[in-house]
């Protein structure tokens, strides 16, 4: 199951350049896209070539390798001056998650210490946030599954898998540890509208690694948590704020308020990089407004009624109140508020 796992990968150096997998074309088809300069890279994440918080960050890293070798070619004095506006595009491209901005930041302290040809360096700081990502998600694999008491199925929203980090996922790698160790029994998933990341990409995954799972329109959810049929929600998040509010995808917010209502526990999951203490409560986290044609067509088809009007917020914030345990790869926040949330940043 593990290779399995290790075989989603969304984001890869190979060779000279870097490859997206293109998860606007999943789950029909499986294509690569190539990239070999910063701009395109900028453009890849803001139309969800490659989508969540952590798969974002890696791939910005590498976009900041293309821009250093670009600039480093045209002028091998000025390109430290020069590539402050490929960053700034990289991270204009999606507001939400700030992963984006931690992974531009680390770069940004590694190219002040640079004498010479960047590009090695700099390549290997964003192999090393590639593969520290992928260790952090096994970890919390790890701890999420171990809070799983009893044999139970879950529920997820949008997709925090192996398509949305380096790999084995945040969301779903807790999934693939407790599936592996009889703690999780299945898994139910939003198709998670607009973009339908639950039913192309979690559903997607899950076949893959041969875990069941059952797709479920959005509105299922107070159903589903009143039949008992699920023991703990498990979502990932964008950017969790020093006091432990977490912003994730548009929906998260009411399934934890059903989970409450339900007795259902509530967890989110996401490497220490989603932390945000520079934000102190969700009510200062950006929230992204996407077109609202994401609405109003689907698959390219105008489904709604011609004169109506949408509102399209991709991710909504939920109250740490309302969370139960927040997992990162540093340890486990039962119940978070600042407090905690400070001590597990140190
Ligand atoms: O708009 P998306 O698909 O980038 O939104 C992704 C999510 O909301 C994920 O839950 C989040 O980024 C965590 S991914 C490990």
């Amino acid at each position: 199951m593990t290779d399995q796992a290790d075989s989603v990968e969304a984001v890869r150096w190979q060779g000279n350049g870097l490859q997206l997998l293109d998860q606007r074309a999943l789950p029909q088809e499986v294509v690569y896209l190539d990239y070999d300069r910063a701009g395109g890279v900028a453009e890849a994440i803001r139309d969800m070539v490659v989508r969540g918080a952590p798969a974002i960050g890696i791939t910005a890293a590498y976009g900041v390798v293309l821009a250093a070798r670009t600039r480093f070619a045209q002028s091998p004095e000025g390109w430290k001056q020069a590539i402050e506006a490929d960053l700034q595009a990289l991270a204009d491209a999606r507001p939400t998650a700030v992963n984006l901005f931690w992974a531009i930041e680390r770069l940004r302290g590694v190219i002040a210490g640079i004498e010479g040809d960047p590009e090695p360096v700099l390549l290997a700081e964003a192999r090393r946030i590639h593969e520290e990502d992928i260790a952090a998600n096994r970890r919390m694999g790890e701890l999420g599954a171990a809070l799983i008491e009893s044999p139970c199925a879950i529920l997820t929203h949008c997709n925090a898998g192996a398509l949305a980090t380096g790999g084995y996922g945040t969301a779903l790698g807790v999934v693939r540890a407790g599936f592996a160790s009889g703690r999780i029994t299945g898994v139910y998933a939003d198709e998670t509208r607009p973009w339908l990341q639950g039913a192309r990409l979690t559903a997607w995954e899950m076949v893959q690694e041969g875990i069941p799972v059952t797709l479920q329109a959005e509105g299922t959810a107070a159903h589903l948590m009143k039949q008992g049929r699920i023991g703990w929600v498990i979502v990932g998040s964008d950017r969790i704020a020093a006091n432990g509010d977490v912003a994730n995808k548009i929906g998260t917010y009411g399934l934890a308020v059903l989970a409450r209502h339900h007795g259902v526990k509530f967890m989110v999951v996401a490497p220490a990089s989603t932390v945000d203490m520079k934000v102190a409560s969700g009510d200062d986290i950006p929230i992204e407004q996407r077109s609202p044609d994401e609405v109003l067509c689907l698959a390219g088809q105008r489904i709604a009624a011609e004169g109506a009007s949408a509102w399209n917020p991709a991710f909504d914030v939920t109250p740490a109140a309302l969370v139960d345990a927040i997992v990162t790869e540093r340890g486990v926040v039962l119940n978070p508020d600042a407090g905690k949330m400070r001590a597990m940043m140190g």
